[in-house]
């Protein structure tokens, strides 16, 4: 029996592939690459020294995924397919809705056709708007989005519960993330984002790197300790073994849908990162302060109670690891491009 990972070679999916792989489970890929690089499935190789199944289709197309599930038995779905980035979501609504709220309603369609009723969604804390109380708890009401990625993420959680409302054999889990960061300590894989950054720590680290003049920082006049916006930040192999967690979850509990806040509990400004960046590093980041940005909240960190309680899971690196292992893909990211065949 094999986990089927949706956008396996992305960002959070890479992770997770490789938490995957270490707790012994068989998997198989699908990707498109569509805002991620071949190259990662041999660094995943390198870094589990496993191997697994990959099959370069677009999830939106049926017939491809019918076919993947004709080829393997699978027993679980996770899925890390998706758009993510914010600005571009205002841009190109249709696309967004499209890609991510159909290509998941496909998904379930064909899991439901193979009777595979095991799957992970990857949400985000983005589906609270602007938060009723800090910390976050899951039963905090979710909608207010403002933005199309984050209204797909909270369409998709309403599908999610119909679907459950509709056939209760199913088991689901959606997991809502923090501010995922970081990269594996290998320095193999890690975030890639195209073109300019919109997040903050990729934007920090092309600072650093002397690819960008400056960080725009977002408004320092917002209700929190030092002005500035606070955020959960979470390392992503934290955030890839909450994954783990929660398929063992399902594994072994009865049939449910369930929803995680996956955070550290911790809040922290952007100045806190923008100086332990540099303290760990030992790299300068200028910056500016500019305007609040549109959509932008004050603070947002979560109460991680319910998954530590329920999944027996909980964040073990701090903002220094983050920061370190964010710099350390980026200068071996750098040298593999000197060097191609190292
Ligand atoms: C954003 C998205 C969220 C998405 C998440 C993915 C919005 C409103 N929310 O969250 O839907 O799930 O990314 O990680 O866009 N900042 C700067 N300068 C920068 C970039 C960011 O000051 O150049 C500040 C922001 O104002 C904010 C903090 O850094 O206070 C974090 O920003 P970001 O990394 O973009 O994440 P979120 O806005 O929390």
């Amino acid at each position: 029996m094999s986990i089927l990972v949706t956008g396996g070679t992305g960002y959070i999916g890479s992770h997770t592939v490789v938490e995957l792989l270490n707790a012994g489970k068989d998997i198989v890929i699908i990707d498109n690459f569509s805002n991620s690089k071949r190259e990662v499935l041999d660094q995943i190789k390198q870094i589990t020294k496993k191997d697994f199944k990959f099959y370069e289709i677009n999830y939106l197309d049926r017939e491809d995924l019918k076919n993947v599930f004709e080829e393997n038995k699978i027993e679980a779905v996770l899925n890390f397919a998706g758009y993510k980035a914010v600005g571009e979501s205002v841009e190109k609504p249709i696309e967004y809705y499209m890609n991510n709220v159909s290509g998941a309603l496909v998904l379930l369609d064909v899991m439901r056709e193979y009777k595979v009723k095991k799957f992970i969604f990857s949400s985000s804390a983005t589906v609270y708007g602007d938060p009723q109380t800090i910390p976050i708890t899951e039963e905090c009401t979710i909608g207010g989005t403002t933005n199309p990625y984050g209204t797909s993420k909270l369409y998709i959680e309403q599908i999610l519960q119909d679907l459950y409302k509709s056939d209760n054999s199913w088991d689901i889990a959606i997991l809502r993330y923090f501010n995922p960061v970081g990269a594996h300590e290998s320095g193999l894989i890690g975030e890639e984002p195209n073109g300019i950054p919109n997040n903050l720590m990729p934007y920090i680290s092309q600072v650093a790197e002397g690819r960008l003049k400056e960080l725009s920082v977002f408004g320092n006049d917002y209700s929190t300790p030092d002005g500035t916006g606070v955020r959960d930040y979470i390392h992503v192999v934290d955030l890839a073994k909450g994954h783990i967690k929660a398929l063992e979850k399902l594994d072994k509990e009865s049939k449910g849908i369930y929803t995680y806040n996956l955070g550290t509990g911790k809040g922290y400004s952007v100045l806190d990162m923008v100086k332990t960046f540099e303290r760990v590093t030992n790299k300068k980041v200028p910056y500016k302060i500019m305007p609040r940005r549109a959509g932008d909240i004050a603070t947002s960190y979560a109460d991680p109670q319910k998954a530590k309680q329920e999944l027996n899971w909980q964040t073990e690196k701090g903002i220094e690891e983050m920061c370190e292992d964010t710099w350390k893909f980026i200068v071996k990211n750098k040298d593999n491009k000197k060097h191609p065949n190292n």
